[in-house]
């Protein structure tokens, strides 16, 4: 386990690699998306041993529907039967169910078992679980100046008034910390349009490993890598982020 103390609030992850993964295996892709959700089990889990109070997830991106179509309908049935049987682990408690992204796109089936997850476990305090679903952040801060100036039309916010806190609020994740650190697997050095607001100030943490082969040893590394960064926010000494 990783040392305790200064464990991050929140860990938001792009889970990435696993089409080569399968590959690599003379496996088709989406046998490796099927093997990716075993290892989202064993993240959640570490992340709860470790106190972690919010983990975010990139399981599926608006660009991802330029996929072909029948790995788009298998990540669809997939995040249908991880719905299921996420639920029973919701009801053993503690993990609280979130969403973000453009739900409303998501097949109906899908958007009920998203409803009936987040009602399930809304009173559940000790990891917010969030998968980004239909996801972009382009579109999270146009819709988010897009509900800030309906504000100025209806006379509710005066353009002057306009400042950080006011776009943070009318962000997908008004009532989340910003990721203390984003970490993305496959060895990816890019952001892939996600969380653009958020990250500004995060510990970036890149892992060689493809998202099947991440193992919990994996992500208490990239704690303790975390543990050791100096994080300014601009300054000249580092500062210790102070949480409870
Ligand atoms: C990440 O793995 C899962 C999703 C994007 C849904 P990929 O499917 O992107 O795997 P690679 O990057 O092609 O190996
Ligand atoms: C990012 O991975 C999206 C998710 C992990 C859901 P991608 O595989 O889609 O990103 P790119 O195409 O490598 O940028
Ligand atoms: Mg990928």
């Amino acid at each position: 386990m990783a040392a305790t103390g200064n464990i991050p609030q929140h860990v938001a992850i792009i889970m990435d690699g696993n089409g080569r993964w399968a590959q690599e295996r003379g496996l088709l892709r989406v046998q490796g998306h099927q093997q990716g959700v075993e290892t989202i089990r064993e993240i959640i889990q570490a992340a709860r041993e470790l106190k972690i109070r919010f983990l975010t997830l990139y399981a599926f991106s608006k660009e991802n529907w330029a996929r072909p179509r029948p790995e788009v309908d298998f990540l669809m049935k997939l995040l249908s039967q991880y719905l299921d049987s996420e639920l029973q682990e919701l009801e053993k408690g503690g993990v609280k169910f979130n969403v973000i992204g453009r739900i409303d796109q998501l097949p109906k089936e899908i958007q009920e078992k998203i409803k009936r997850n987040i009602k399930q476990s809304e009173h559940n305090r000790d990891l917010v679980l969030t998968l980004a679903l239909n996801y972009s952040s382009r579109i999270e801060i146009t819709d988010a100046a897009r509900c800030l100036c309906e504000s100025v039309k209806a006379g509710r916010l005066e353009v002057s008034e306009i400042d950080e806190s006011h776009l943070a609020k009318a962000l997908y994740t008004r009532d989340m910390p910003d990721p203390d650190l984003l970490i993305r697997t496959s060895g990816e050095l890019r952001i892939s349009n996600f969380l653009l607001w958020q990250i500004s100030y995060s510990e970036i943490y890149v892992s060689e490993k493809y998202w099947p082969d991440f193992k919990r040893e994996d992500f208490l590394k990239a704690i303790q890598e975390y543990q050791k960064r100096e994080r300014r926010f601009g300054r000249t000494e580092a500062i210790q982020a102070d949480h409870d």
